[in-house]
């Protein structure tokens, strides 16, 4: 089966084709990142108007670079939830369109479980049941993936997301936005010693997570030193912020595995191409004798294969959506 997924969430307008969940047949992704660094972020407004410029041109091209017509395809599937609103409707609105005048099914797609479908892509073999850590931009969650349609969120959190903290201490360090890859490559030559981090004790539900406080702490050490003419060592301080951001995830995750009783883990979601993240859990599941699965770095960031790998398995659940499909900025895993 061949579904056109798209995806337009946030600031990449993305389409792609997908055959039965697994093969990528085309994949292509518009990134706006140029025009809101010069915001330090993301700036909805313009966000939904490049959508609205980029989706015919991304959509055609899907179709072109797979030699497809949209008779071809199966059915349409689009991320409707979560995300910024007036770019989520873009895509929901288009997808719609296509669906309509074509007959073919309208399939509705959650992001987070279109970036744990990124498994889906790259390991063949991997079905549900198994546990993920899902660390993204908006999201850090680790979810039971019970079965290729259902979800338990096991712990999410309660503050900034892992990705947030990342792009927010390398925003404080002058590293342009998205800050978290700078951060990651400076990393590689830093020393993660020389600065102490703090490790937030979370009461109530022990995994979820708060990365608030590591965030705020960076930010008062670079004021503090800057206020005293100090210059701190940035690489060192990458090294510690990634290797601290690491076994925060990897220590939660593999608790709720071991309480649990899961031997099957995935990685995904942006975060999940940070160097220190993939190196920090795949060697925690190594030595605990658990598989280990993570996406593909091309896949990681946002894109619409996923959304069509999901997609795909959504429609083999019977979950369709009709006209009525509107878009939702925040709705948990469990809702859907
Ligand atoms: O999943 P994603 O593309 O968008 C959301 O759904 O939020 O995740 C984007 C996040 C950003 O915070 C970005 O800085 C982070 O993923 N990210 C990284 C790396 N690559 C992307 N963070 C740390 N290291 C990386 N290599
Ligand atoms: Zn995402």
């Amino acid at each position: 089966m061949l579904i056109l997924g798209i995806e337009s969430s946030c600031d990449e307008t993305a389409a792609s084709i997908v055959e039965d969940g697994r093969k990528i047949i085309s994949s292509v992704i518009s990134t706006q990142i140029e025009e809101h660094r010069k915001y330090g972020g993301v700036v909805p407004e313009i966000a939904s108007r490049r959508h609205c410029e980029n989706i015919l041109p991304v959509v055609r091209q899907a179709l072109d670079e797979a030699n497809l017509t949209l008779s071809d395809v199966d059915a349409v599937a689009v991320t409707y939830a979560p995300g910024l609103i007036g770019a989520l409707l873009v895509g929901v609105s288009f997808a719609k369109g296509l669906a309509m005048t074509t007959g073919k099914p309208l399939v509705p797609v959650h992001h987070i479980a279109g970036h744990i479908a990124t498994n889906y892509l790259t390991h063949p073999t991997l079905e549900p049941p198994y546990l993920c850590l899902v660390a993204s931009g908006g999201h850090s969650h680790i979810i039971e993936v019970l079965s290729y349609t259902k979800y338990r969120v096991v712990g999410r959190t309660r503050d900034d997301a892992a990705g947030e903290c990342f792009d927010k201490c390398a925003r404080a360090m002058g590293f342009p936005y998205p800050g978290g890859v700078h951060i990651d490559k400076a990393a590689q030559s830093g020393d993660p010693t020389e600065f102490r981090l703090p490790r937030p004790v979370v009461a109530g539900n022990e995994f979820d997570f708060s990365f608030s406080g590591l965030k705020t702490s960076v930010i008062n050490l670079i004021h503090n030193s800057q206020q005293k003419g100090i210059e701190l060592n940035f690489t060192n301080l990458s090294a510690s912020i990634q290797t601290t951001i690491s076994e925060i995830l990897t220590d939660k995750t593999i608790k709720a595995a071991e309480s649990l009783g899961y031997k099957k883990i995935a990685l995904a979601g942006g975060v999940s191409a940070n160097s220190g993240v993939r190196e920090t859990l795949s060697r925690a599941c190594e030595k605990r004798g658990f598989e280990f699965y993570m996406p593909d770095k091309k896949l990681c960031g946002d894109n619409a294969a996923m959304i069509a790998s999901q997609g795909y398995y959504n429609l083999c659940a019977g979950i369709t959506a009709d006209e009525s499909l509107n878009a939702i900025a925040t709705l948990s895993m469990e809702e859907i």
